[in-house]
């Protein structure tokens, strides 16, 4: 019965995308659902619609459509907050005209302000927290006889694992699979532990099945995502062997060489040359990794509990360029965390020239509710030198991701296409291993296949070349 209309439709907004439509047709009610935040919470996204197609629910990207709007939100940052903030008031607007509408909010938000949303503000009908999911159809019902809706328990046994998630506004040839949900590592800063829980891995069987599914569904390209996958670990039977990041890399890349993988967070106190070893053996593993830093000063570091310190992360860098010395690397950077000098923020300068990042996201530090930093430290950085901060390391890295886009200049890589080019219709666009975007004229390739490709030119942020 469920046919499916191909319109699929994303947008960016404000940084953060807005989702989506994969339109089943024949069901009874509509859905919009809008995500922010991380990779995580947009795969999470693909679950909850998963869960509601059952109960004879259809997506919608026409919000005026709807009979029930969801928000999955992000609470890493103020900003990404008051994002949402201006959203639900929007929709609030439209529930005006419709009194029947159902405005629910999920995700991080939901779990950090739990029935505030209910009790306070008013501005929406039901609250589900990220381990809530399977509930949705209960407290959706709930919601719609009037009654207060919310569920925020966390759990330390939740994954999905069984649920196919129902892929969303996405490209047809990239994935993702979430291996592992929360995170117990307590950044100071960070409100993730908060709102996601206890960290716990996935079923190794059930990975490898969901990527199996996608390679017959004709994906290419998947991405493993947890907070941070080098703490993965998985066991079947109380006497079997416990299953590690690394044996898990292998065995996902080993499910087909035309199959790309990809992962993210590696945590810099956790990243194994065991698992450097795994991506030098297998060509399929892309040659790129995300390794947050957060600051370049001792000093910092320990205030923020990142239990690494600077000399330990160059340490983790050098490991990196020694046994794959092609590798991209990134980073995330924090400027002003609390009680940060001058001379502070020049040891992150400095970590940048170390490192010659290929790619960063940069934030100014926004003190979060109830963290370990909120309740021990002073935000006592101003603004204006947090954005003066922030700037200077914003333009290093111009400069460090134009001097890596250069050294590709003259070479040729292999590129997955991934769709047509935003800008036009004559030319492709796909990445390479290092997760470098390529603009190309179609000379030839299709969508999701892999071509050769020379680099001619480039700016900071994008590759343009031919295929060879
Ligand atoms: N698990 C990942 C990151 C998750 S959050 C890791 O450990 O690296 C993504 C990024 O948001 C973080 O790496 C950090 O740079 C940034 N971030 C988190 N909390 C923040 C805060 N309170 N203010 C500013 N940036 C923050
Ligand atoms: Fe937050 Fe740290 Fe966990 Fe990342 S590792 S999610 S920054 S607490
Ligand atoms: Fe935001 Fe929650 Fe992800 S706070 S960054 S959506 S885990």
């Amino acid at each position: 019965m469920q046919s499916v209309d191909d319109k699929i439709i994303v947008e960016e907004q404000q940084g953060t995308a807005l989702v989506l439509a994969q339109t089943p047709v024949g069901a009874a009610k509509k859905m919009y659902l809008e995500s922010y935040g991380c990779q995580m919470n947009f795969s999470d996204s693909e679950i909850v619609a998963a869960i509601l197609l059952k109960e004879g629910y259809q997506t919608t990207a026409d919000v005026e459509k709807a009979d029930l709007i969801m928000l999955n939100t992000c609470s890493i940052r103020e900003k990404a907050e008051q994002t949402v903030r201006n959203r639900l008031v929007h929709f609030n607007g439209l529930k005006r005209k419709k009194p029947s509408l159902l405005i629910g909010v999920l995700g991080c938000m939901a779990e950090r302000l739990k029935d505030k949303f209910l009790q306070e503000e008013k501005i929406v009908d039901f609250v589900v927290g990220p381990d809530a999911y399977r509930d949705l159809p209960v407290v959706i019902q709930k919601a719609g006889s009037g009654q207060k809706a919310v569920n925020v328990l966390l759990s330390r046994e939740e994954t999905y694992a069984e649920i196919s998630p129902i892929r969303l506004g996405g490209n047809g040839v990239s994935a993702f699979i979430s291996i592992m949900r929360g995170c117990d590592n307590m950044c100071s800063f960070c409100v993730v532990p908060f709102t996601r829980g206890r960290e716990r891995s996935r079923d190794l069987n059930s990975i490898l099945h969901e990527a199996r599914y996608l390679l017959q569904e004709g994906y290419k390209e998947i991405t493993l995502l947890g907070q941070n996958v080098d703490s993965y670990k998985w066991k079947n039977t109380e006497n079997e062997a416990v299953v590690s990041f690394a044996q898990l890399l292998e065995a996902v890349s080993l499910v087909s060489p035309s199959l790309r993988i990809r992962f993210s967070t590696s945590h810099p106190k956790d990243m194994t040359d065991e698992v450097l070893a795994v991506m030098a053996k297998y060509d399929n593993i892309c040659k790129y990794i995300h390794l947050p830093v957060q600051s370049g000063n001792d000093e910092v570091l320990e205030n923020m509990n990142r239990g690494y310190t600077a000399d330990w992360y160059k340490n983790r860098i050098d490991a990196i360029r020694r046994i794959l010395p092609t590798c991209a690397i990134s980073s995330d950077i924090i400027a002003g965390f609390c009680g940060e000098t001058e001379e502070q923020h020049q040891d992150t300068l400095d970590m940048m020239d170390y490192v010659g990042y290929d790619f960063a996201y940069m934030f100014k530090y926004s003190e979060r509710p109830n963290t370990l930093a909120q309740r021990k430290y002073q935000d006592d950085v101003p603004e204006e030198v947090k954005s003066r901060r922030l700037q200077e390391i914003v333009d290093k890295q111009m400069l460090s991701g134009l001097a890596s886009n250069q050294k590709a200049v003259g070479k040729v890589f292999e590129v997955l296409i991934e769709g047509e080019s935003k800008k036009s219709n004559l030319q492709w666009q796909g990445r390479t291993t290092h997760n470098k975007m390529v603009i190309f004229d179609k000379t030839s390739g299709e969508k999701g296949s892999y071509v050769q490709v020379k680099i001619k030119e480039c700016t900071s942020a994008t590759l343009f070349g031919e295929i060879v």
